[in-house]
């Protein structure tokens, strides 16, 4: 984006690989953007994606994210939220390379756990509650190896973005607004959850339940519609391709 007085000039093209249903990571782009692709692997997600209200110049497609349906150096910020993990990287920085505009951005964020009750008056109840949800399912060997990468925060060797002229920003805070109900549900659909409950149905179920009702206790209500903020820690690769060829 360039502000020029209070003029808010767009960039052209941003796509978002792994952009699920969109919400999250494909939306806020549009405002930057004059028009903004999210891609997804999964045809559920795009699915939800091209279903849920979003603004006109934001389209949703199944690709990915190692061979993306978009020309040659036509895109300006090519962003993988909560996704890298799961992609052949190095095929994803070939492609990266191919898409990407002279001088365009490449960046790749993941938001690692355990989310905190940060400002919450009850955060010394709470917190040890949330890291209880968050870290079970590596307890009991149930994580897959993706999600180890994220709880290293994005620093193993795969994951340097090959240009010279990059960085990386650590521990920016980001909250998520939800109720216990919500936040409980959404532990659920993390592929480690999903993991440990088909092994451990039963275990798993009495478990939660169980946790569930000492977050409510440690939050002093019995409200599942309670809001709920939680932060998690975004770490975030930045990488800027030469203006001329190499
Ligand atoms: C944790 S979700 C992140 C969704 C969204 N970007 C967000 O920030 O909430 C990861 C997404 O990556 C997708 N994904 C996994 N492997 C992929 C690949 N190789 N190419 C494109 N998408 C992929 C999954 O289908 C899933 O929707």
């Amino acid at each position: 984006m360039h502000l020029v007085s209070n003029e808010v000039i767009k960039f052209p093209f941003a796509v978002d690989v792994g952009c699920g249903t969109g919400h999250q990571s494909t939306v806020p782009l549009a405002k930057y953007f004059d028009s903004v692709l999210g891609v997804d692997i999964s045809e559920e997600q795009i699915a939800e994606a091209n279903k849920s209200k979003h603004p006109e110049n934001v389209n949703f497609k199944v690709a990915a994210g190692e061979a993306l349906p978009v020309e040659n150096e036509t895109v300006s910020l090519l962003q993988a939220a909560a996704a890298a993990h799961w992609m052949d990287l190095a095929q994803f920085y070939k492609e990266a390379d191919r898409v990407l505009t002279p001088g365009g951005v490449v960046t790749l964020y993941c938001n690692a756990g355990p989310a905190q009750a940060l400002n919450h008056p009850k955060s010394t109840e709470v917190d040890p509650i949330l890291k209880e949800i968050y870290e079970r399912p590596l307890e009991r060997g149930f994580c897959p190896p993706a999600n180890d990468l994220v709880r290293r925060r994005y620093t193993d060797e795969c994951f340097q973005i090959p240009y010279s002229d990059k960085t990386r920003i650590d521990n920016i805070p980001h909250p998520i607004t939800n109720t216990v109900e919500g936040y409980v549900k959404f532990c659920k659909t993390l592929s480690s959850f999903r993991k440990m409950e088909q092994a451990e149905p039963d275990l798993t179920e009495q478990w939660i339940e169980d946790a569930t009702s000492r977050l409510l206790n440690a939050l002093e209500t019995t409200d599942m519609s309670s809001e709920l903020v939680v932060y998690f820690q975004v770490h975030m690769l930045l990488g800027r391709k030469p203006h001329q060829p190499k």
